[in-house]
């Protein structure tokens, strides 16, 4: 990696983005990579609002025109009615990743059973990597953790 690099970081929360609750989603995903990558990157961080479309304006945002190789979402992938990320990462991308979702619910499933009302997913968009987390800041690590390894490999193949 070299210090072009360029990755997203998206919070996707009603509350967070009204200023109800500060963020912790995007600072847990920050403070993650800082630790897991040796190669310098510039993190583009967004808050942002549970709706279908604005997310995926964001997320063709990111990929498109700030050209983020990789972009991690956290929040808005459970069943509730406003949990739409995981639509919204269908909408955009143009290869669908789904053993990223796979792996993440089952590593998930072995500490919480309520991982299997997560719908998270992944994809590729262009050069662009584009991966759900939950939104519990605990579930971040937890998911990463898993399919970290896959990252950059990944990435390689697409660039
Ligand atoms: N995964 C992990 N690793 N840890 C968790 O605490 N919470 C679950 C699930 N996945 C959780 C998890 C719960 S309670 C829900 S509702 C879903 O993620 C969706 O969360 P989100 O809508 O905030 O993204």
């Amino acid at each position: 990696m070299t210090s072009e690099i360029k990755i997203g970081i998206v919070t996707v929360s009603d509350r967070a983005s009204a200023g109800i609750y500060a963020d912790e989603g995007g600072p847990a995903i920050h403070d993650y990579l800082l630790k897991a990558l040796t190669s310098p990157w510039t993190p583009v961080s967004r808050v942002i609002p549970d709706v279908r479309k604005g997310i995926a304006e964001t997320l063709i945002e990111l990929a498109d025109r700030e050209g983020c190789c990789l972009i991690v979402t956290t929040g808005g992938t459970g069943p509730a009615p406003r949990d739409v990320t995981p639509e919204a990462t269908e909408d955009v991308v143009e290869k669908p990743l789904p053993g990223f979702g796979e792996l993440m619910r089952q590593v998930s499933l072995a500490k919480v059973p309520t991982a299997i009302l997560s719908r998270q997913t992944a994809g590729i968009r262009g050069r662009s990597l584009i991966v759900n987390l939950p939104g519990r800041p605990r579930a971040i690590a937890e998911c990463l953790d898993a399919v970290m390894p896959a990252i950059p490999y990944c990435i390689d193949l697409i660039e």
